[in-house]
């Protein structure tokens, strides 16, 4: 993500915060919705989708993993559902489709994606890039990206976080 794209970057101090900017982001996502997580491992896009699954009324007791061998998991929250994806181990997009890819950008349920700008055919018409940086052992740095006006939205329901 060049800088010039960040509509908003915010700090977290540990894990529990990541999830809580996550859960404050949940509660103005609506069905259909699109969030593309970027940035190195271990820097935080599992964490956040946790908070996006509590946030959506995903049972606190369900384990939310980088789906990296299984690609898709779909979560179903009380108040939507939730289709994760880890793109890290896929070669190509063409296998993206296999898995339904496609179905899935028209589904109901919220839709986020790990490593989403592997595959330029990936990115979302509209929503948000969420990129995640290691500052040090504790705190990260989180870039938003609007990719349209839905996505300008999004951002504006975590401006305020603190
Ligand atoms: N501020 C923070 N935000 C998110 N995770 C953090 C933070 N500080 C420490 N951590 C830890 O960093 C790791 C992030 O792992 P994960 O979410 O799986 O990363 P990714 O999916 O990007 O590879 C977890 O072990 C988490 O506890
Ligand atoms: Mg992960």
């Amino acid at each position: 993500m060049t800088t010039d794209n960040v509509n908003l970057s915010l700090q977290t101090s540990s894990a529990k915060r990541t999830m809580e900017l996550a859960r404050m982001l949940a509660g103005a996502l609506k069905p259909g919705d699109w969030i593309g997580l970027t940035g190195d491992l271990g820097a935080g896009k599992t964490c956040f989708s946790k908070g996006l699954a509590l946030g959506l009324g995903v049972d606190e007791n369900i384990p939310v993993t980088s789906p990296t061998f299984t690609i898709l998991q779909t979560y179903h929250g009380r108040m939507m559902c939730l289709n994760h994806l880890d793109l890290y181990r896929l070669g190509n997009y063409s296998e993206l489709v296999e898995i339904g890819y496609e179905e899935l950008l028209e589904d109901r349920c919220v839709l986020s994606v790990e490593w989403c700008d592997k595959f330029p055919e990936a990115m979302g018409a509209d929503g948000i890039v969420i990129n995640f940086e290691l500052v040090d052992e504790k705190i990260r740095n989180l870039s938003f990206e609007a990719l349209g006006p839905r996505g300008r939205e999004l951002i504006e329901s975590v401006r305020d976080f603190d």
